[in-house]
């Protein structure tokens, strides 16, 4: 059966889901129940054992799930095939094919990712995956929210959940920025109303910041910022306003530029980054590098981005 995935906690209700979800914690652990809203996978010093794995950076959840099924982990010496027992990473102890699981190093990496490139680990159709791009690197890594196949842009990938969770968490107002090339002319008033908030299926947006760049023939480029991160929402809330997204590169998260990264490049953010995006979210940007950083290149470089195009 597929696993329940709680929702993110600045979205959760209360209600149906929210039982369901108390149900299924006291299946594992009979004072769960009491704790309610609390998430699943997490709880303290005590997580389930997909998460202890897949924090460790030995591999993603999915990964995990298939060697705890596979009988490859073994807790204090019993193997363990449950990949939601809960687990102290502190007092139990964890092996992975008879090796012990260690704690990771923090890691931060800032991909340009061109298009053409899934945001999974894994793709069924055997497309390409941001994963082809870092592929030098020895820890397992999440993406920090997804880019469309079709996008290009600023991705971070990271084994620190907190992290990702702040990073994502519409109300620590981390902003996105966005260029786009419009599919028409776009009129100031639907500017105004992508800058107020669009109603999209799942619920009106928040308010953007929103820039015309400038208007070429019968197409409107724009500079949109956003501090959500929903399924294709820039595309959405264009659409929304009665146009198409032709190109979409993502330039900025937060403070944090692509300076000196070609599209297919990654490097480690810089200590000031994370500080920025961890720290004040008012922050203006900053330049992306220190100069004498190091830039890693899968692939040939290509241009840089350029909705022009
Ligand atoms: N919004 C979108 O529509 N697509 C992306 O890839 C990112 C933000």
């Amino acid at each position: 059966m597929k696993k329940w995935i709680p929702k993110k906690p600045w979205r959760q209700k209360t209600g149906p889901v929210a039982r369901r979800t108390a149900a299924r914690e006291a299946l594992h652990s009979p004072s769960a129940a009491a704790i309610g809203s609390e998430r699943l996978e997490d709880r303290g010093a005590q997580k389930t054992l997909e998460r202890v794995i897949s924090k460790a950076g030995a591999g993603s959840r999915t990964q995990a799930r298939s060697w705890i099924h596979a009988g490859q982990v073994q807790v204090n010496g019993r193997i363990v095939e449950d990949p939601d027992r809960w687990i102290d990473f502190n007092r139990d102890r964890v092996l992975l094919d008879g090796k012990p699981l260690t704690k990771h190093k923090p890691l931060y990496i800032l991909l340009y990712k061109p298009t053409g490139y899934i945001t999974t680990f894994k793709d069924p159709e055997g497309r390409p995956t941001v994963y082809d791009l870092i592929k030098d690197i020895d820890q397992f890594v999440s993406p920090v929210g997804r880019l469309d196949l079709d996008t290009s842009g600023l991705l971070i990938l990271t084994n620190d959940t907190q992290f990702a969770e702040r990073l994502t968490n519409p109300d620590h107002k981390v902003a996105k920025t966005y260029l786009l090339k419009c599919s028409t002319l776009l009129p100031d008033e639907a500017l105004e109303q992508l800058r107020r908030g669009v109603e999209l299926s799942d619920g009106p947006t928040r308010p953007a910041t929103v820039r015309r760049v400038r208007d070429s023939g019968k197409y409107t480029h724009l500079e949109i910022a956003i501090t959500e991160g929903r399924n294709r929402q820039v595309r959405r809330m264009i659409e929304a306003a009665g146009s198409k997204v032709l190109k979409l590169v993502r330039t900025h998260i937060g403070p944090v530029t692509s300076a000196g990264l070609k599209i297919g490049q990654w490097r480690e953010l810089e200590p000031d980054e994370l500080a920025a995006l961890t720290g004040s979210p008012t922050r203006t940007r900053t330049s992306g590098r220190a100069p004498d950083s190091p830039v890693r290149q899968t692939k040939k470089s290509r241009r840089p981005p350029d909705v022009r195009r």
